[in-house]
């Protein structure tokens, strides 16, 4: 049985982690911590440190460590919910019990029923005197009066809390519009609008419930775009705009595109298998989505370098879904809307005919970049077409594109082959190296349990545990930090795991606590966790120290990829120390 997390906080907020080690540790007082000899191993010297600040225990004589579950839980023996269930009546709490499911269940409908109100809110609003200008808006750009009710188009008027008092008279409470994340809290504990002065695209799942929203910014202030946070009823990996009507043209296939926009206007145009990701780049679960209702996806992003480049990053991930990919090319315009409003319908549509496989379109795209007919184009034509192909999994495939740029440049298609061969076999062997390499230069960390990782990435990882730490020590700043950092920014899956959760934990406004994370995590893991906090007690980390880590972690990973790679562990943590230095004494 999963605990609510409301249900975690209040155990953790009823009980007090000193009270309950006392009973079974001599604990003696040391600044803000306190000591005793550890109940888990024999020892004559206390390095068993109880902290009160984060509710957490860990010893350092044996490495064991956690919040107050994990100790009632070791030191009875007993397993975890029995551990919840003592504390719990220790406390005078009434267990959630079974009843839990259904509460949960209760919780998610009313969610949605807020959500719903809050886009009938937005659509009557844009149809109303305020939303005037934005109603302009919105049919200058070409959509019609149908499109606007099909989609639910609406508008958030410029204003701090009319959605909030609007939802706040249909008797919603503050605690359920603030898990859907319709309203923001500020400083002083009063809720605002998540939204103001924005058009609205109205996210529904397949069940045709509205989760979520799209507000984009109609004045100059904030991001163009603003999408809702995450809530239980929201997953933005999972999710994908427009869904809900593309999976009724029962086609094939399905156009992915960039945006709301891009998508409404391909829709009108009589495409209505378009789909967006919504303001996140593609995932892998977004792609095994697609996959369930199309054999080929369509990419049909933007015609920049950006769009370029996320189409070279989205192949590989809906390959590996098991869809046919192909890229729409678009010229003359930026983007699928833009083109439609210029050219119109059919020649989109021939746009959609003419699109190329994956690898055809990076083989024009080379084709373009060389003149064949010269001796010299034909060289650098086939030096880059040749790295292309070897990294083609399938040998089959190969063979086929072999074939292709033997009879377009006149060389041979065994020479070719052999080019080919040999660069794998290359890369291969590069690879071993760095593997070998890695395993050579951190044997030592290799019996890490917790974060495998750390044996090949030792640099990355150790930076991890700062970010960690320093985040659970200003848990204001995750809002912040978490625009510049993406849980796919970590190597150690131990570390996503715990980022991920502190995210949705944040996100639902739980203080983020080791309690949060005692049932999903193991004993390890929760003893490392620990670990991290007690290890840093004296160390405050600060906001901006969190900022230079994660900064860190993400040059380390582009820019100085090589340089870091040479240096020792020693010379890297000498290095991490000056960056971090450095950083602090400019600003
Ligand atoms: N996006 C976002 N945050 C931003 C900018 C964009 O989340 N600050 C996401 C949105 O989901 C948006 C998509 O990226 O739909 C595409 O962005 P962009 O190309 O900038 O928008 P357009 O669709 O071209 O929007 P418009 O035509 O309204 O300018
Ligand atoms: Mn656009």
């Amino acid at each position: 049985m999963a605990l609510p997390e409301e249900f975690l906080d209040r155990l953790r907020a009823s009980n007090d982690i000193e009270s309950v080690i006392s009973p079974y540790v001599n604990l003696r007082r040391r600044g803000r911590t306190m000591v005793g000899l550890c109940p888990f191993h024999g020892e004559k010297t206390p390095s068993f440190v109880v902290y009160n600040d984060t509710q957490s225990f860990y010893c350092f004589g044996c490495g064991i460590g956690g919040d107050m579950i994990t100790f009632v839980k070791n030191i009875e023996n007993i397993s975890y919910m029995e551990a919840v269930k003592l504390l719990a009546s220790k406390a005078g709490l009434p267990l959630p019990e079974d009843g839990y499911d259904d509460r949960a269940a209760a919780e998610r409908k009313e969610l949605l029923s807020a959500n719903r109100e809050a886009a009938l809110f937005f659509h009557k609003s844009l149809n109303s005197p305020i939303g005037a200008a934005a109603l302009k808006y919105i049919r200058g750009r070409g959509l019609k009066d149908e499109t606007i009710v099909k989609y639910g188009l609406g508008f958030a008027p410029d204003s701090w809390d009319s959605l909030y008092k609007h939802l706040k008279s249909l008797g919603f409470s503050d605690y359920i519009l603030y898990k859907a994340a319709l309203i923001s809290k500020n400083s002083r504990g009063g809720y605002f609008d998540f939204f103001r002065n924005r058009l609205i695209f109205p996210i529904i799942d397949l069940r045709g419930n509205v989760v979520a929203f799209g507000g984009r910014d109609l004045g100059d202030r904030g991001p163009k775009y603003l999408n809702s946070n995450e809530t239980p009823v929201y997953k933005k990996s999972q999710t994908l705009f427009a869904l809900n009507v593309a999976k009724n043209t029962k086609k094939d296939y399905l156009i992915l595109t960039e945006g709301y926009m891009d998508t409404i206007a391909v829709h009108q145009a009589g495409f209505e298998e378009a789909i967006a990701t919504c303001g996140t780049s593609l995932t892998e679960e977004q792609a095994n989505v697609m996959a369930k209702y199309a054999k080929e996806v369509i990419l049909s992003y933007d015609s920049d370098e950006a769009g370029q480049k996320a189409t070279a990053r989205a192949t590989p991930i809906l390959k590996k879904a098991g869809l046919e990919v192909r890229v729409l090319r678009i010229t003359g315009a930026k983007d699928p809307d833009e083109y439609i409003k210029k050219f119109g319908a059919i020649r989109f549509k021939n746009l959609i005919e003419e699109s190329l496989t994956a690898a055809d379109h990076q083989f024009s795209g080379m084709k373009q970049k060389y003149n064949i007919n010269t001796e010299e184009g034909r060289i650098n034509y086939l030096n880059e077409s040749v790295k292309f192909i070897s990294r083609i999994p399938s040998k089959l495939e190969r063979e086929v594109y072999i074939a292709k740029i033997a009879n377009e440049t006149g060389v041979a298609k065994a020479t070719i082959t052999e080019t080919v061969e040999r660069m794998i076999k290359r890369e291969d062997r590069k690879e071993e190296k760095a593997r070998w390499n890695s395993e050579k230069s951190s044997y030592r960390f290799r019996q890490d349990k917790v974060s495998p990782e750390k044996a090949g990435n030792l640099k990355e990882v150790v930076c991890e545990e700062k970010i960690i730490t320093a985040l659970f020590q200003n848990q204001g700043h995750i809002g912040k930090a978490k625009k510049n950092l993406s849980a796919e920014d970590f190597v150690s899956d131990f570390h996503k795991r715990v980022y991920n959760k502190m995210l949705s934990l944040f996100e639902n406004g739980t203080e983020i606590s080791l309690t949060q994370f005692s049932e999903e995590f193991s004993g390890a893991e929760i003893a490392r966790l620990s670990q991290y906090l007690a290890d840093n007690d004296d160390m405050r980390y600060t906001p901006e120290d969190a900022d230079r880590y994660i900064e860190a972690l993400k040059s380390g990973k582009q820019k100085n990829a090589e340089d870091i790679k040479k240096m020792s562990s020693e010379e890297y943590m000498e290095y991490m120390k000056k960056l971090i230095k450095s950083k602090t004494d400019r600003g």
